[in-house]
């Protein structure tokens, strides 16, 4: 049956991984997927969450199957927090949000609900570049998907007037697709003032407008302030789709926790909205899996465990911050004289290094630093141990 199959494309991300794992080096790092490491290099699990775990570890909880939509603990908590207590639409009960697979599978429920009901043009225009999987989820929902211009190589930043430009030249009604904090890969976002002018462009296009919000509290260490670009846009009266993760705001990663969130205009449209959603969640899974859902919620809805989750995104942030710095320290003390001060100005998990392929692979060959192929590192993953190696790494590779 499969002898016509060609070899489909590794993927970008986690086939570094895969590489890593094959390398028998001692001092090899991995610095390719997104995942927080404690300075010994370990998966970090965050206060707030152990003690979530323990709590519903002492309880007799049972496994039956969550309604389609997922948990409604789980649902409401997440909505407020990506939306603000002080949301008009949380207010007026306008906000359909279901709970979904992680990012990816959020992403995903949006992008198939679109490719379904959305009335305008079906083309998803995504940043240039992005994080690789949106290309896949718009294809693979049934879409196409075309770039709009955001980073500019020569000057390490954003490219804000050739994104403008784009956008104003996006047939109307068209899908758009917006990182509502952290750009991944490249770690530059708009300010509070851009982002008003593109809600406002947006807005005149008459874009649908899709936020993926993976990193929500990681930018700053503030929660609030990581979604100020999804609560201007709803303010603003755009009728958005947010897609959240809790794989890194809470190093959930492997539970596969996320939330897709659509805004409606009223409460009877919400319920056909709902309607048709839990007709696809039901041809794609049925109904969501329980464990992250229970945690989160336990997390978010907890007191004592939120103000926990607070300090702990605020640690890991700084820890991040740091971690650019020492590395960018570091690799003038080893002589760089190349300016990498961009990997300070950067936010969130990632850096955009600036290296180019030839440089990537001569890293991964010859010091066993695995990275992927666009010069992105996960500076999360990097700890004070191996932050001398890899930035004398980088050196030799960049002389
Ligand atoms: C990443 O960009 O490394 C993460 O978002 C993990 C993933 O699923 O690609």
């Amino acid at each position: 049956w499969w002898s016509q199959i060609k070899a489909g494309a590794p993927d970008p991300i986690f086939s570094v991984t895969e590489a890593y794992r094959a390398d028998a080096n001692p001092q090899k790092v991995l610095l390719g997927v997104g995942a927080y490491r404690t300075d010994e290099g370990m998966p970090f699990i965050l206060p707030c969450v152990q003690r979530a775990k323990d709590m519903l570890g002492e309880q007799k909880l049972d496994h039956e199957y969550l309604p389609q939509g997922g948990y409604s603990e789980f649902n409401r908590a997440a909505a407020r927090l990506a939306l603000g207590e002080e949301s008009d639409v949380l207010k007026n009960g306008l906000n359909l949000t279901v709970q979904a697979l992680g990012g990816t599978g959020a992403i995903r429920l949006g992008m198939t609900f679109l490719s379904r009901f959305h009335t305008g043009c079906k083309v998803v225009y995504i940043p240039n570049p992005t994080w690789n999987n949106h290309k896949n989820i718009s294809l693979n929902s049934g879409m196409e998907w075309k770039f709009y211009k955001y980073y500019d190589p020569e000057q390490k930043g954003m490219n804000f007037c050739g994104m403008c430009e784009d956008i104003e030249n996006i047939p109307e009604k068209s899908i758009i697709l917006f990182h509502a904090i952290a750009h991944n890969p490249t770690g530059f976002d708009p300010s509070p003032d851009q982002w008003k002018r593109l809600s406002n462009l947006c807005m005149e296009r008459n874009l649908f407008v899709f936020f993926d919000m993976a990193y929500q509290g990681f930018a700053t260490g503030d929660a609030e302030k990581d979604a100020s670009s999804v609560r201007q846009f709803i303010e603003d009266g755009h009728q958005v789709a947010v897609a959240q993760s809790f794989s890194k705001n809470m190093g959930l990663y492997g539970e596969r926790i996320g939330a897709l969130t659509l805004v409606t205009t009223s409460k009877e449209e919400l319920e056909r909205v709902n309607s048709q959603m839990k007709i696809v969640i039901r041809a794609m899974y049925s109904n969501p899996p329980l464990y992250g859902a229970r945690i989160v919620s336990q997390v978010l809805n907890e007191q004592a465990l939120r103000c926990q989750w607070l300090k702990d995104i605020q640690g890991m942030a700084n820890r991040i911050q740091s971690v650019r710095q020492l590395l960018v320290a570091e690799l003038k003390k080893v002589g760089s004289e190349k300016n990498w001060e961009h990997i300070c100005k950067q936010i969130g998990m990632f850096s955009f290094t600036g290296l180019n392929k030839e440089q990537v692979e001569k890293l991964t060959k010859e010091h066993s630093v695995y990275l992927t192929a666009d010069g992105r590192i996960s500076v999360a993953s990097l700890g004070g141990k191996n932050i001398p190696y890899v930035a004398r790494a980088i050196h030799e590779v960049s002389k």
